[in-house]
């Protein structure tokens, strides 16, 4: 494991630099901005697991990592924190000392002792990829649930028999971060146990059909209750609240907006909840802590959970992965501002839909996320004529053809049918212009033809034609005079690019 690059800038110089710059993070941010009279209550005291950012708003390793550690952010959310101190400012400059912060940016996880006392702290080191900040924090959450087999049921039931407890029947042996996330909300509230489906006696006595299946046992003469919605933090806080408030440090959200609209929306949910079964609309408006984005009942269901898509940085990785004559289809979503609402959406949208495809253990094609910043994007996208803000295409470099996604709607519907149809083999496809396509092999000798992008109206056809896999880089289509020379000057790998190599796969760490 390659050691991460340091803004090897020792603190105590801090003291001496002009006055403090403003945060990285903005307060829309999903990562938690802690400073050093905060850092007790939120992180110390959390009996959850904890990443924290120790940075400076100079360090250009800390602006880098800013959209890798937003992502981690947001796939964490709910199941860890994580947290950023700006070692810039005044009020946390000794306090980072005292951390042994000797460089920007310094990585720490923050694990909650069971049982209480100091957590332990420990310096992570591991890539500055979204998917590896996630997996790393992910193991680093503490199990609390209970496994239940047929022969220690009897006393998971009877154990402190006044609270209430919840099941979780599962086909899997492990215990996912979700769950373990849930115990730790109601550690001491309820007892969260999971049981395996070859539990034949547990299963019998609770009827339990499908798994995964959530069974609430409220306690006392309350009779048990089924989970009917999505798998999804939120809708399942709510629904195990029933039985009992989750404790205060219920999930690292930031300050809960309290509006009129909000009120009503916890009537509703008051009004939905005395009848227990919610169907799938209803819990993805029905949060317990209602962010500003969920307050239609009409929310398009995305889980929240699942992970981003995996970014393609490079053009080098672009060919790579989706554009030699080998490559098999691809889905690219090319957009301008990752954080720009729209783009959210269809990013989400897309995230939902290959972990939903990856839960039912079918097949689907990668899905990458390509920033139009990406020089190999934006020849690309000439090359087919698209100039969107947000771009859409699946492309099988292979058998010559491509696909758009037509329109601006990004619902999960919408994007659903166009996957599904990729799928199916319906619809249209359009054959690749000229000269996008590499042949494997010589991808970094190749040589430009210039005509490649200019020629290259896309027409309706399916016909396959890998035979016109002219060796070109995608630069060559963007237009440039200079093509050719470009195309040998910047074929070697930019050293000035992280490429995510780790965010490829992506983990999957929501399912039950
Ligand atoms: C709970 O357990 C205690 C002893 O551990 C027992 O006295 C009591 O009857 C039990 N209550 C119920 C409802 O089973
Ligand atoms: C941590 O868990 C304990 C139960 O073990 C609970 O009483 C406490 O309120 C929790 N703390 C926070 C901050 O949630």
């Amino acid at each position: 494991m390659h050691h991460p690059t340091l803004c090897a800038v020792a603190v105590g110089i801090l003291s001496a630099l002009p006055g403090a710059q403003a945060g990285l993070y903005t307060k829309k941010s999903p990562v938690l901005q802690v400073d050093a009279k905060d850092y007790d209550r939120l992180i110390v005291k959390s009996n959850h697991t904890s990443i924290v950012e120790f940075y400076a708003p100079w360090c250009g390793h800390c602006q880098n990592l800013k959209p890798a550690y937003e992502k981690a952010a947001k796939n964490l959310e709910g199941l860890a924190k994580v947290a950023a101190v700006n070692c810039d400012e005044d009020p946390n400059k000794q306090f980072c000392g005292t951390m042994g912060v000797q460089g920007f940016p310094t990585l720490k996880i923050v694990r909650p002792k069971k049982g209480g006392g100091r957590p332990m702290v420990e310096d992570y080191q591991g890539q500055r990829t979204a998917s590896a900040i996630v997996e790393a924090v992910v193991s680093k959450i503490p199990n609390n649930v209970v496994k239940i087999e047929d022969k220690s049921l009897d006393k998971f039931l009877s154990d402190k028999n006044e609270t209430a407890k919840a099941i979780l029947f599962t086909e899997k042996g492990t215990t996912s971060a979700l769950m373990k996330a849930l115990a730790i909300d109601f550690l001491d509230i309820i007892t969260i146990g999971q049981a395996r489906n070859k539990e034949a006696k547990t299963v019998e006595t609770f009827g339990v059909q499908k798994f995964p299946t959530l069974i609430l046992l409220p306690g006392g003469d309350s009779p048990r209750i089924v989970y009917d919605g999505e798998i999804k933090k939120e809708a399942m806080v709510k629904f195990l609240s029933q039985a009992g408030e989750p404790n205060p440090d219920p999930a690292p959200l930031k300050s809960k907006p309290k509006s009129k609209e909000d009120k009503k929306e916890k009537k509703e949910k008051k009004a939905s909840s005395s009848k227990t079964k919610t169907s799938a609309s209803e819990t993805s408006s029905a949060t317990s802590e209602p962010e500003p984005e969920t307050k239609t009942q009409q929310a398009p269901v995305i889980v929240e959970t699942a992970l981003p898509i995996p970014t393609i940085n490079t053009r080098e990785k672009l060919i790579k992965e989706c554009l030699t004559d080998k490559s098999h289809t691809c889905v690219l979503a090319f957009v301008s501002s990752p954080d720009d609402d729209a783009a959210k959406k269809a990013l989400e949208g897309l995230s939902s839909l290959a972990f939903k495809h990856s839960q039912s253990k079918r097949h689907l094609f990668p899905f990458y996320e390509v920033p139009k910043s990406n020089e190999g994007a934006s020849s690309l996208l000439k090359a087919l004529d698209l100039s969107g803000d947000i771009e859409i295409i699946a492309i099988n470099a292979r058998r010559g053809w491509w696909r758009h996604y037509q329109g601006a709607d990004f619902s999960h519907a919408s994007l659903e049918s166009w996957i599904d149809a990729i799928r199916m083999s319906e619809g249209v496809k359009k054959k690749l212009p000229e000269g996008i396509v590499a042949i494997s092999v010589e991808e970094k000798t190749a040589e430009a033809t210039p005509e490649a992008s200019s020629e290259a109206t896309p027409d309706a056809t399916t016909s396959a034609s890998s035979e016109n896999a002219t060796p070109v880089t995608p630069e060559a289509s963007s237009g440039d005079a200079s093509v050719s020379a470009e195309s040998t000057s910047t074929k070697g790998a930019d050293p000035t690019v992280e490429p995510e190599t780790a965010a490829e796969t992506p983990i999957i760490h929501e399912e039950l």
